[in-house]
């Protein structure tokens, strides 16, 4: 295990299981809706990639990249940016965000709006974690992965100032790495 790493919580065991059960529930779900998935960068690219090799239907899928937090802030600061936009227009589609967390809720209200303005036909929610205990804005998660405490995490996506997306489970950073950076 990473030595910046306090403990696992979700495993890897446990990260596959999660994907097979979201597969699943999406391919009954949007059976002969050509959903179009949409990946927030830059946290759920990973996810991302997992889930849709359980999604046994014709789906579509792309890119957005927006920020919330800001380099060595642990908190948001309300404040949602758009760093890359989608090439796909969203006018009558079946759209489903695909997010690694949802933490105060302000990335995935702020793209709710901004979707049904584009006139989507549906839009959904599926993420790998969710942190209830944080949350401001009370948006609806359809899909939910794993729900966690309050704790600062990190892995399968998730950095801290850049850091650790590619381990391999989402692990709790200890404490003195945010406070000494
Ligand atoms: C993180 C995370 C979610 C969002 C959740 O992204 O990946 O997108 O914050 O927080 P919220 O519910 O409080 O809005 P971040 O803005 O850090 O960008 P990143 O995905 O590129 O790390
Ligand atoms: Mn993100
Ligand atoms: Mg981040």
């Amino acid at each position: 295990m990473n030595s910046d790493i306090e403990k696992i919580l979700v495993s890897q065991e446990k990260i596959k299981e999660t994907n097979v059960r979201l597969g699943k529930e999406l391919t009954k779900d949007y059976a002969d809706k050509n959903p179009l998935f949409v990946c927030i960068l830059r946290g759920a690219a990973m996810f991302m990639m997992d889930l849709v090799k359980n999604v046994d239907i014709p789906i579509e899928y792309d890119f957005m990249d927006v920020s919330s937090y800001g380099g060595e802030n642990t908190s948001t600061t309300g404040e949602v940016r758009i760093l890359k936009d989608l090439d796909t227009p969203l006018s009558g589609r079946d759209v489903v965000i695909v997010e690694d967390i949802i933490d105060t809720g302000y990335t995935l209200d702020r793209l709710i709006e901004l979707f049904k303005t584009r006139n989507a036909k549906s839009i959904s929610i599926v993420s790998f974690l969710d942190k209830p205990a944080r949350r401001i804005k009370h948006v609806h998660v359809d899909y939910v992965g794993v729900q966690i405490p309050d704790a600062f995490v990190v892995g399968y996506g998730m950095d801290f100032d850049e850091h650790y997306r590619n381990l391999p489970y989402v692990g709790v950073l200890k404490p003195e790495v945010y406070t000494t950076k």
